[in-house]
Formats: structure tokens, sequence, C-alpha cells
């Protein structure tokens, strides 16, 4: 059976399995919390196999200046085949077509090789990415 790759957001349900596979999040967030979250995605790209999503990733962007390449997840048994590259480049087309310069992501460890390999870059040190922690201070 062939991968079909997609741009149409995925039920709720087949991102929560693809997304409980990695780990990050508490598995007991329902349905509900990821049909809203998937809503407001600015585009997505879904790989599928059967009925089975496969491979995921999003961007969350304001359509003009910035976008954000979010949930890059490919379902294990499927890594190191391609799928990964398939989303990633899918989602660099569409911001492109839109005439986004400013595409970022947060790496996951160990997976800089990956983005380096797309043209992304790590940012300088005197520039750093940084995120809000509610209980650093
Ligand atoms: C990061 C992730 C999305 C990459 O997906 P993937 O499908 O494994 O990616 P690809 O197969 O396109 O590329 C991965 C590697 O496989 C290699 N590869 C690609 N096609 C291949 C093939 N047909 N045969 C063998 N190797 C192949 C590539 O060279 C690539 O090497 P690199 O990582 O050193 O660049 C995936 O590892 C994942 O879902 N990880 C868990 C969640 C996560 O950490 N997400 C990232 C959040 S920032």
């Amino acid at each position: 059976m062939e991968l079909r790759c997609t741009d149409q957001t995925p039920s709720a349900a087949a991102f929560k399995t693809l997304y409980d596979s990695t780990g990050w999040g508490p598995r007991e967030r329902g349905e509900p919390f990821y049909a809203e979250a998937l809503a407001g995605s600015w585009c997505c790209c879904a790989v599928w196999h059967g009925d089975t999503l496969v491979g995921f990733g999003r961007v969350i962007s304001d359509g003009r200046l910035h976008a954000f390449v979010t949930e890059m997840i490919v379902e294990p048994a499927w890594q190191q085949r391609g799928v990964g590259r398939t989303v990633l480049q899918a989602l660099l087309a569409r911001c492109q077509a839109a005439g986004i310069t400013d595409i970022q992501l947060f790496c996951a460890e160990g997976k800089t090789g990956f983005y380096e390999r797309h043209g992304f870059v790590a940012r300088a040190p005197s520039r750093p990415g940084m995120q809000y922690v509610a209980d650093a201070t």
C-alpha cells in the first residue's frame, strides 16, 4: 500500500494517536483538546498509510511575516524512510509560496542534523530563541 500525502487536517483521534507516540504530552488530554489545537493551524501536511496517520507536521502563522513549524511527527516504524522530509518540504513550500521568509521551529534533542539538511540554522547565541517558563524567576 502506498503512502498518501495531503494538506487536509487529520481527525483529532488520528492526531492524538500519533502525538502520543512521542511521549511529549499527557495521554489524558482528550480529542477535543487536540481538535482545538489543530483548528489553529495555518497549514498542515498529513501522510497516511491506509487509514493510519503515519506522518504529520503543521505551521502556525500570520500568513505574511512569520511561520512556526511544529508537531513534526513520524510514527516510529516509519521513521528514516523519507516521510519527515516529505512533510517538511511540503510545509516549507507553502510558506515560500506565501512569501514568508521568517520560518522558525524549536528543534527536539538529536534532530538538528535533520533540520540543517533542510536549510535551518541555529540562531546565534547573541540572539537566542526564548520561551516563557512560568516558574523560572
Ligand atoms: C524528526 C522526524 C520527524 C524525522 O522524520 P523521518 O521520517 O524519520 O525523517 P526522514 O526519514 O525524512 O529523514 C531522517 C533521516 O533518514 C534518512 N533517510 C531518509 N530517507 C531514507 C531512506 N529511504 N532510507 C534510509 N534513510 C533515509 C535521512 O538521511 C535523514 O537523515 P538525517 O536525520 O541525518 O537528516 C522523526 O524522527 C520524528 O518524528 N521524531 C519523533 C518526534 C520528534 O522528535 N519530532 C521533531 C520535533 S522538532
